[in-house]
């Protein structure tokens, strides 16, 4: 799941490069792929990880699950908030706009930032040590099955 991080951050970096290049058709064709991936991931992460941390003794820790859920609804935000921003975009685009959105999604990259130490740190450790290892086998075919429904 970690190694997802590293996706989003350069889906997200593809979005930011399409902004510079002032190409808003392909800016937000990649910030959707950026926002659908880490959306799915994050409820993935809620409905999967974070019951088996909940239940490992996750609420016990300074990063309990209720604390990861509110950096998750924070990053939902930001996803509704930046979503709105592009598509109210003109052609061609502004300066002072473009620079201002640009602000607005170095928060979002912070906010990833922390989120990503948060896990990396915190929870995934926390499982690997707390969680036995069917358990935590169970729990990634279960996010690999909800992501392939297909999969037998
Ligand atoms: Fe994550
Ligand atoms: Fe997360």
């Amino acid at each position: 799941m970690m190694a997802e991080h590293r996706e989003h951050e350069r889906l997200f970096l593809m979005h930011r490069k399409a902004l510079l290049d002032r190409d808003l058709p392909r800016a937000r064709r990649a910030f959707t792929e950026f926002a659908t991936t880490l959306r799915e991931h994050a409820e993935l992460e809620e409905r999967h990880v974070l019951p088996a941390y909940a239940e490992a003794g996750g609420d016990a820790t300074d990063s309990p699950p209720a604390q990861i859920l509110k950096e998750h609804d924070k990053l939902r935000n930001f996803l509704a908030n930046l979503d709105r921003r592009l598509a109210e975009l003109a052609e061609p685009v502004d300066d002072a706009e473009l620079l201002d959105l640009l602000d607005a999604e170095a928060w979002l990259k912070n906010l990833m930032a922390h989120h990503d130490l948060r896990e990396g740190r915190a929870v995934y450790p926390f499982l690997s040590e707390h969680l036995d290892e069917p358990s935590q086998v169970r729990v990634l075919e279960t996010v690999r099955g909800a992501r392939n429904p297909t999969d037998p």
